[in-house]
């Protein structure tokens, strides 16, 4: 750990102090981050992010142990402070998304639903589960991506979809809520019209 580094961001990018319990490993080559903030209660709690990224409006939550959220290379998660990101790992779980991607603003992903749902014979029924984000997805504006939802390479989710399954086929355009595929065989291209 860069203490000059970690105090550079204390100061310039707002991290709340509870960054220092957490093993942050955010790349010192070139990575920004922004209007940033991190919950953390429990142990064993880790966030990774990669280099050459834009991270900012992202609020890092993670309760209980063994938690792990990590964000490939170049991100873009185009947050702030009005609007922001919601990384969510809860209870022993991962976020792990891959690299070139991007997270739009009011993006919740949460790898639990926090209140448990029971049987008649009190076995629980929605577990928290990890989430996978593969490489080069745009996650849209105001999505919510719930506990066990696994994107393949080259996903875009339409704004305001809310995904909680595996999805299988990569370069797809999955929109709506339940998310469902709309298009196929597209990725995504440069920044502007
Ligand atoms: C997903 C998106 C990129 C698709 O745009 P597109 O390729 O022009 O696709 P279309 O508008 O032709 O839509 C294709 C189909 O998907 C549906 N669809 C598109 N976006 C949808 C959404 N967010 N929710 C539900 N359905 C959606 C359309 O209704 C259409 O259905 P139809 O074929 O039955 O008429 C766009 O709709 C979108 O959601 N953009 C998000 C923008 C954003 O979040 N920007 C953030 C900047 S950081």
């Amino acid at each position: 750990m860069n203490i000059s580094y970690l105090i550079y961001n204390l100061f310039h990018n707002r991290f709340s102090l509870k960054m220092w319990k957490l093993e942050l490993d955010a790349s010192r080559k070139k990575t920004k981050l922004r209007h940033c903030h991190v919950t953390d209660s429990g142990k064993n709690n880790t966030i990774t992010i990669g280099e050459y990224g834009l991270i900012s409006g992202v609020r890092f939550f993670t309760s209980g142990n063994n938690n792990h959220i990590t964000i490939g290379r170049k991100a873009y998660c185009n947050g702030s402070t009005q609007q922001p990101i919601r990384l969510n790992a809860c209870d022993g779980t991962s976020i792990t998304i891959g690299d070139n991607i991007i997270l739009s603003n009011n993006v919740e992903i949460h790898t639990t639903d926090y209140h448990r749902i029971t049987d008649d014979n009190g076995n629980v029924l929605n577990k928290p589960k990890d989430i996978v984000i593969g490489n080069r997805c745009w996650i849209g504006l105001r999505c919510i991506i719930l506990k066990g939802t696994i994107l393949p390479d080259d996903t875009i989710v339409g704004a305001c979809s809310v995904t909680n399954k595996v999805y299988s086929e990569s370069g797809t355009i999955i929109a709506g809520i339940p998310a469902k595929a709309v298009r196929t065989g597209v990725k995504v291209g440069d920044l502007g019209n």
